[in-house]
């Protein structure tokens, strides 16, 4: 059984193609767990912040609650940002996981701004609400150099970067089905 490792910044759309792999796999009847960085923040992670250690801390977590569901049958997609390559380099070669990059650009990113995090972060310095640790903008961002496949959101269509993202997981599925 396979375990799914997304990583990208804030709003490239992780979430959206978690789900939208959730269910094509179960339309060829997989099941998936979503285990999604800002839903667990609420839960199991609602102590952490965005310190280095902490946003380790998360990762650990979350991986954790990927092996229980990978051990039950059902196909964990991790879906955070995941920026440290190390640890993203440990889970992968622990636990065979297969790494997703869901890369756009900054400039996309500044554009859509869905929960306004980067205008925060782009505030002049003495602005009290401005964000000093947002990932890539002034927080570290690793650009994988190792990830199985790269789905560009700011140039392709959420349509066929589902696509895309479907076969290629399914294509592994079924090497391991063999
Ligand atoms: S991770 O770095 O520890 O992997 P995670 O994916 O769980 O991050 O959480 C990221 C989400 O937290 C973002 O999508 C965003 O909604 C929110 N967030 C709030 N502050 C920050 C910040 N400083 N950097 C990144 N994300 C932040």
């Amino acid at each position: 059984m396979l375990m799914i490792v997304f990583t990208g910044l804030s709003g490239a759309g992780k979430s959206t193609l978690a789900i939208a792999l959730q269910e094509k796999l179960a339309a060829v009847n997989y099941e998936s767990a979503i285990i999604d960085g800002d839903v667990y923040r609420n839960t199991i992670c609602k102590d952490l912040g965005f310190s280095e250690a902490d946003r380790r801390e998360n990762i650990r977590r979350l991986t954790n609650v990927a092996i229980e569901k990978k051990q039950a049958g059902i196909i964990p997609i991790i879906a955070a940002i995941n920026p440290f390559d190390d640890l993203r380099r440990e889970l992968c070669e622990t636990n065979g996981a297969i790494l997703i990059y869901i890369k756009c650009s900054l400039e996309k990113l500044i554009q859509r701004d869905t929960k306004g995090l980067y205008k925060k972060a782009l505030l002049p310095d003495d602005a009290p609400e401005k964000i000093w640790n947002l990932t890539g903008v002034n927080d570290r961002y690793d650009v994988p150099s190792n990830a199985g496949l790269i789905i560009d959101t700011g140039v392709e269509n959420m349509e066929s970067s589902a696509e895309k993202l479907f076969s290629y997981v399914k294509s592994i599925l079924d090497q391991q089905t063999c």
